[in-house]
């Protein structure tokens, strides 16, 4: 009988820290988040690679990944960050103290890809000359708000 109170005492505990444990991971808001920086990524990996010779310059697709990034990057993301969120999470927790800052980054990545999307589709010069502002939004905003390892 202890055997047994022992055993549901042992999977009661392992069940309640799993659930601590993916507490932050199965919000639905931090899903979304980190859903949508991988649609940032797979978008700007197209660009990128066609801006450093990995991947042949094609400029209707390369048009279709600046369109996708440029859309996804004019989307109001305030449901996704929401305070208390960063546990178990890349998002450092200084977000929610400079959350105006914050937005300015994110406003910076937003006009840099509605100006991407302007010029992609024209050549590869023009992709190019784009890309690191592009970039440099990106890095602006992780190396502020985003743990680095
Ligand atoms: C306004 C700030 C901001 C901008 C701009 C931004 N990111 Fe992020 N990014 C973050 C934060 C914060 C995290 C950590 C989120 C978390 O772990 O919940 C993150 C996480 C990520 C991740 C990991 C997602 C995952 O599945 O865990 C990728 C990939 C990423 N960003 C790519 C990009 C790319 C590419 C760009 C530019 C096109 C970009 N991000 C622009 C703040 C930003």
């Amino acid at each position: 009988m202890k055997h047994i109170t022992l055993i549901a005492a042992a999977v009661a505990a392992t069940l309640g820290s799993m659930a601590f444990a993916d507490g932050h991971e199965a919000n639905p808001a931090v899903k979304a988040r980190q859903a949508h920086m991988q649609l940032y990524a797979h978008n700007i990996g197209i660009l990128g690679g066609m801006a450093q010779g990995k991947i042949d310059y094609d400029a209707a697709l390369a048009q279709i990944a600046a369109d996708n990034l440029a859309a996804v990057a004019a989307m109001n993301e305030t449901t996704y960050w929401i305070e208390g969120t960063a546990e178990g999470t890349k998002a450092l927790p200084t977000i929610w103290d400079n959350m105006d800052d914050f937005m300015v980054k994110q406003d910076g990545l937003t006009v840099a890809s509605a100006a991407m999307a302007e010029v992609a589709g024209t050549d590869l010069a023009s992709l190019q000359g784009a890309m690191g502002d592009l970039g440099g939004t990106c890095s602006a905003c992780h190396r502020e708000y985003r743990q680095r390892n």
